[in-house]
């Protein structure tokens, strides 16, 4: 199964900021034990802090051969209507990730603007919620 992480605006601080909400391991770190973790799989890893790059990975996922993605869309996961619509003209499953529990968090968390277009959603696991996503692709 070939499986695409994408991490959004800000993922890239995992590890440096807020580390009481997101722990002290980088992305880099993260990725590497999803990818140990699904050792029989392809993982395919990208983070960008720019909505429209995120965009035009999701429009790819498909001709990449893309079984399903994993998001963690960050901030944008709350107001980026684009990535919506990106996700909703794709065939490819996604799995709206986030790390924190955001319906514990600050009132603006709560709302996602990608949940709709979403298989499904997994958050408060910390990085675990990586893995817990991909393995809905195997049920
Ligand atoms: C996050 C939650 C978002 O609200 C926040 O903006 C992030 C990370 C998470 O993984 O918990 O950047 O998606």
């Amino acid at each position: 199964m070939k499986i695409l992480f994408i991490n959004g605006v800000n993922l890239n601080m995992t590890g440096v900021r807020e580390k009481g909400v997101y722990g002290v391991q980088s992305l880099d770190e993260i990725n590497s034990e999803i990818a140990a973790y699904f050792k029989g799989d392809e993982c395919l890893f990208f983070q960008s802090n720019c909505e429209g790059d995120i965009c035009s990975r999701i429009q790819s996922s498909k001709e990449e051969g893309i079984d399903g993605i994993v998001l963690n869309a960050g901030a944008y996961t709350h107001y980026s209507y684009a990535i919506r619509d990106a996700i909703a003209s794709v065939s490819v499953p996604v799995v709206e990730v986030h790390m924190s529990n955001v319906h514990a968090r600050e009132e603006f968390r709560s709302k996602s603007v990608l949940s709709e277009v979403c298989k499904g959603v997994i958050c408060g696991f910390g990085k675990n919620s990586y893995i817990l996503a991909a393995q809905s692709f195997k049920l």
